[in-house]
């Protein structure tokens, strides 16, 4: 019973896949350290499941699973595969030191990736799943199949499917809509089937995971809930695929806001979604849309005269959601140059941040840099300067320690750029360009000669009025292959400033930083390839005869599925 007094049926499980399949979002390719700081807060929030990656794909993923198990205790963890051998392999060696591992494996059901994609039959196909889920069964006991394309699929054919991994071990069944074709109706429809036409479906969990090609991810997945599924796959902001995923923040507060409906409870700290929602924002570079439901910077703003007349009359005439309860913080409150330490410490905590001395120091010398030039500092703005002074999880070779660009309609424009660098070195250059971010840039690129290509640029104004600070997201690519099938070459850069050359320049180099990072990451890292081969050999000998598969390592040629 809640505080409502309304009666829950039960709960649903809130999967999280902003790990995989929101970094399948072109250009949010994080690092293991971000990974690893945003599974700590999808962890306090409250997230039952946490899918960490695709631990075959690549070195970088399988050591983020890795890391994940290792740390995280709060949560399932939770490996992708495609049904083969040498990938279940591979993701049981990553969940090794899981305090709750999970194997989430499967194949594809709809006749167009039997046919085009698998090119097998469904007799095969289905055997194929079965050995699978066995197979995963041997390391975990928690093993989750996708019967993928299932919104496409004979729904007879799905049924046995389900049956027969059920009946081999699978734990969880999820039903992806993979290309996001269903429409409500339909979807709530065939979870319904699920449950009446799989004999024993009581035996797993039914799981939908739903993409948003045509705007239906998040009612598809309530209509799947009221229809019998109790997990839901989700991400933060709705990253993903193409369209991406059902956002965990609209499904969450759907479920809560009309829990009167819905009748079940999810276990999200709801106050967590605001600020888990911005730092995953910040570190993907990918902004969200101002008009987002639930986390979007208008989704509390009233323009019109009659709302704003009525909400200050009574919150709930047009909000049917207290910003608080997702943890939007009072916007009201400016800090000046005056506030001293004292003051922008005690906002920063009330704004959720806990912050420690060291890097205190760093953010109130931003704080004051910004302060001089703006006449009040919001909320907007110190989540801008935290983010990029604390948001930084990885060695940065250079600075900027002072920037000066000459630039108009008369004259080349020019930039000199100082950089400390490594040793602590400042180093200085001048360079000429068709732009004054062109200048600014090739002066950098004269001091860090770090050849690359700069893939995309984009400038924002963080508040309104000629005195916003601007915040500027660049990705670069680095034009040096990396070598052990590790295909992440592309690096987000964000900076932000009050003069947009600065910002510029800074979200520049913090792209460079990251790639230089990226690069010593891997030559630190040590032979992946050769872990994972004594990781399978050690397994195999606990598990006695049965074969072990092939891993040839990332940088051999694997066959595609
Ligand atoms: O969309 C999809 O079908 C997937 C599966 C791998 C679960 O992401
Ligand atoms: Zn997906």
């Amino acid at each position: 019973m809640d505080e409502s007094g309304v009666g829950f049926q039960d709960s649903v499980i809130v999967f999280d896949t902003t790990l995989r399949d929101g970094e399948q979002s072109p250009g949010a390719a994080l690092t293991t350290k971000e990974k690893l700081e945003i599974a700590h807060v999808l962890e306090d929030m409250g997230v039952d499941v946490i899918e960490a990656g695709f631990p075959i794909s690549s070195p970088g993923d399988f050591q983020s699973v890795q890391r994940i198990s290792d740390e995280i205790r709060g949560c399932v963890i939770c490996g992708l595969t495609r049904a083969r051998d040498e990938d279940i392999d591979v993701a049981a060696a990553a969940l090794k030191t899981a305090a709750r591992p999970r194997i989430h494996t499967g194949l594809g059901v709809s006749d167009v990736h039997l046919k085009y994609k698998l090119r097998m039959s469904r007799d095969e196909a289905l055997e194929i799943g079965v050995r699978s889920v066995r197979r995963a069964r041997r390391y975990v006991d928690d093993v989750q199949y996708y019967v993928e394309d299932a919104g496409r699929a004979d729904p007879e054919y799905l049924y046995r499917v389900l049956e027969a991994v059920i009946d081999a071990g699978a734990t969880v069944v999820n039903i992806p809509d993979t290309t996001g074709y269903t429409f409500p109706t339909e979807w709530g429809a065939l979870i319904a089937a699920i449950m009446n036409n799989v004999p024993n479906v009581d035996k797993a969990t039914v799981a939908v995971h739903c993409h948003n090609d045509l705007g239906m991810a998040t009612a598809n997945t309530l209509v799947a809930v009221v229809n019998g599924a109790r997990q839901v796959e989700c991400t933060i902001n709705g990253l993903g695929e193409r369209a991406g995923n059902a956002s965990l923040e609209e499904v969450v507060m759907s479920l809560k806001t009309r829990k009167d409906f819905f009748k079940v409870e999810t276990h999200i700290n709801t106050k967590l979604i605001y600020p888990a929602s911005r730092m995953v924002s910040d570190l993907t570079g990918i902004f969200v849309q101002p008009n987002k439901a639930i986390v979007g910077r208008n989704a509390f703003a009233h323009s019109s005269g009659i709302h704003q007349d009525g909400v200050l009359k009574d919150r709930t005439t047009y909000e049917i959601i207290d910003p608080a309860d997702i943890g939007v913080p009072e916007s009201e409150i400016v800090l000046s140059a005056r506030s001293g330490r004292h003051g922008l410490r005690h906002r920063l905590e009330e704004l959720g941040y806990h912050i420690e001395d060291g890097q205190f120091d760093v953010i109130y010398q931003r704080f004051l840099e910004v302060a001089d030039k703006k006449k009040t500092v919001g909320v907007r703005d110190l989540e801008s300067i935290v983010a990029g002074e604390s948001l930084v999880f990885f060695e940065e070779t250079y600075e900027l320690e002072k920037m000066q660009v000459m630039c108009g309609t008369a004259g080349i424009p020019t930039a000199s750029v100082c950089l400390r660098g490594p040793d602590d070195r400042i180093v200085c250059e001048a360079a000429m360009g068709n732009g004054p971010v062109d200048a600014a840039y090739e002066a950098i690129d004269k001091i860090a000669q770090v050849p690359n290509e700069l893939v995309e640029f984009s400038i924002q104004a963080i508040t309104e009025g000629m005195d916003a600070m601007a915040k500027v997201t660049v990705r670069i690519r680095d034009a040096t292959p990396n070598g052990n099938g590790d295909r992440r070459t592309v690096f987000m850069g964000r900076g932000s400033d009050t003069d947009t050359v600065v910002a510029a320049a800074r979200a520049y180099l913090f792209a460079l930083n990251r790639l230089l990072a990226a690069r010593s990451d891997r030559s630190h890292r040590g032979d992946v390839t050769q872990e994972v081969k004594r990781s399978l050999e050690e397994m195999q000998a606990q598990l006695g005869s049965e074969q072990q598969s092939e891993f040839p390592g990332w940088g051999a040629p694997r066959q595609k599925e």
